[in-house]
């Protein structure tokens, strides 16, 4: 338990570091594309925190969406996974709806999961088989829900790319209703608060989801591919973080479609 209670220490204080930062000009580069950002702070913060591990445990290894690890292969041993902040374009351009995630496996199986909502200084943490806390509140188990009574978040993004869209325009059209939020990590925080049924990614890499698995599963949900399949703890995979009834139901639209099987299996390298 020293590692997690060290984890929740260095997370609040990277939260201080961007709240702090974050009031001084930044510079602001793209990465991929004209829309993929990236900001002095995101990588400050994944060096504030590399910095703190690599002090305390220098046996550790780091991967961190900036950088850090990017010659990682195996889940050996200790490792972090960070996101120092995770809704860049929040960041950019609402300074709030933003978070810094950190998933620590060992061995490759589930240690410790934390989600940080920055601005709101809300932490949620969670150590496996010792169940979820927003701060110091225990997170209770989620509900079972269907999709016709149920709120559900994605990106707007799958819905117009062709290929892959018709199952995701299916699951909309059949839901109460879909939120946007725009991190990741926030995301799977309103499902594991229950404020959301079901999360919906074609694509996330390994700092988008490492933290948020390991809290949903300490409330009862599950995280899997669309197509229900283990997530691939050091790959990009699509991802369905859900209460376990809706969670069936949902890979059921994806399941169902061929094309789509398909041009996953090709994104993904399956
Ligand atoms: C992104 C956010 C966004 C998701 C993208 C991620 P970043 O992370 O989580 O919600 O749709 O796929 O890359 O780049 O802001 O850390
Ligand atoms: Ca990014
Ligand atoms: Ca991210
Ligand atoms: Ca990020």
């Amino acid at each position: 338990m020293e590692i997690y209670r060290f984890a929740q220490e260095i997370i609040l204080d990277a939260g201080e570091f961007i709240r702090n930062r974050m009031i001084e000009d930044f510079n602001i580069d793209s990465k991929m594309n004209a829309n993929d950002l990236v900001t002095d702070v995101d990588k400050e913060t994944e060096q504030f925190l590399f910095d703190k591990i690599e002090e305390r445990y220098p046996e550790h290894r780091i991967l961190g969406e900036e950088g850090a690890g990017a010659d990682i292969e195996d889940a050996d041993g200790v490792l972090w996974i960070i996101d120092p902040i995770d809704g860049t374009l929040n960041f950019v351009h609402q300074l709030e709806n933003f978070a810094v995630s950190i998933g620590i496996y060992i061995d490759g199986k589930p240690y410790a999961g934390l989600i940080l909502d920055v601005m709101k200084n809300d932490l949620y943490h969670a150590a496996y088989e010792q169940g979820a806390y927003k701060n110091d509140e225990v997170l209770h188990d989620i509900e079972e829900s269907s999709l016709k009574s149920s709120l559900i978040s994605t990106n707007a993004n799958w819905l117009v790319r062709e290929g892959i869209n018709t199952p995701f325009i299916q699951v909309v059209k059949d839901a109460r209703s879909v939120r946007s939020l725009g991190s990741a990590a926030l995301e799977f925080v309103n499902v594991v608060r229950g404020t959301s049924s079901a999360a919906l990614f074609y694509r996330l890499h390994p700092w988008d989801f490492a933290g948020g698995i390991i809290l949903l599963n300490e409330v009862g949900g599950i995280t899997t591919t669309l197509l229900g399949d283990e997530v691939r703890l050091l790959k990009t995979n699509s991802i369905l973080a859900a209460n376990k009834k809706i969670h069936g139901e949902l890979t059921e639209y994806f399941k169902a479609d061929e094309a789509f099987i398909k041009n996953h299996k090709e994104f993904h390298k399956l």
